[in-house]
């Protein structure tokens, strides 16, 4: 089974936490495409089987820059061949931030909710006022993911 990891990441946290995934995601036998700088060309050639998306916020509640191209060609071309499969999503954020708290998240949850993405998890918000180590953090969540996909 496939899984495209949809990452996008400021100063490398959600990077790290991605890469992290992927390593358990392969460890439990998956085949994992993870290339923060990939276009939808790519990811819809990788033809994956689930999806998982892993995205900081930045500015005032926005994606990462090198999350805003794919998230845009994937709200204008809504790609058929994605609808109905399994899918997360992972938001970083910092709750200092008030109401755009881990918003870059949400809007990955939108966006799969708009593409037929059937979600297996609720969204993991990482917090970076309370976690100092968001990979060792997220791995619960992400051992509940596998274990759905599975
Ligand atoms: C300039 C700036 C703006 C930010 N804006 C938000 C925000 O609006 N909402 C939020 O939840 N977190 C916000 N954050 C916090 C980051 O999302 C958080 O620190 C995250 O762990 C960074 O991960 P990254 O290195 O992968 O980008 C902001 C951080 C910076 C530096």
């Amino acid at each position: 089974m496939k899984v495209a990891i949809l990452n996008g990441s400021v100063y490398g946290v959600s990077e790290d936490v991605a890469q992290n995934a992927a390593k358990l995601l392969k460890t439990a036998g998956f085949d994992v495409m993870h290339n923060p700088r990939a276009s939808l060309e790519q990811f819809l050639e990788f033809a994956p089987d689930a999806l998982l998306a892993v995205t900081s916020t930045t500015g005032l509640g926005e994606l990462p820059d090198n999350l805003q191209g794919l998230y845009a060609s994937l709200r204008d071309q809504l790609p058929g061949a994605w609808r109905g499969l399994p899918g997360g999503v992972i938001g970083l954020g910092d709750s200092c931030y008030g109401d755009t708290f881990c918003s870059g998240g949400e809007q990955m949850h939108e966006l799969f909710e708009e593409l037929g993405v059937r979600e297996v998890l609720p969204m993991l918000r990482l917090d970076a006022s309370e976690t100092i180590n968001p990979d060792r953090d997220s791995e619960p969540w992400i051992a509940d993911f596998i274990h759905a996909l599975k």
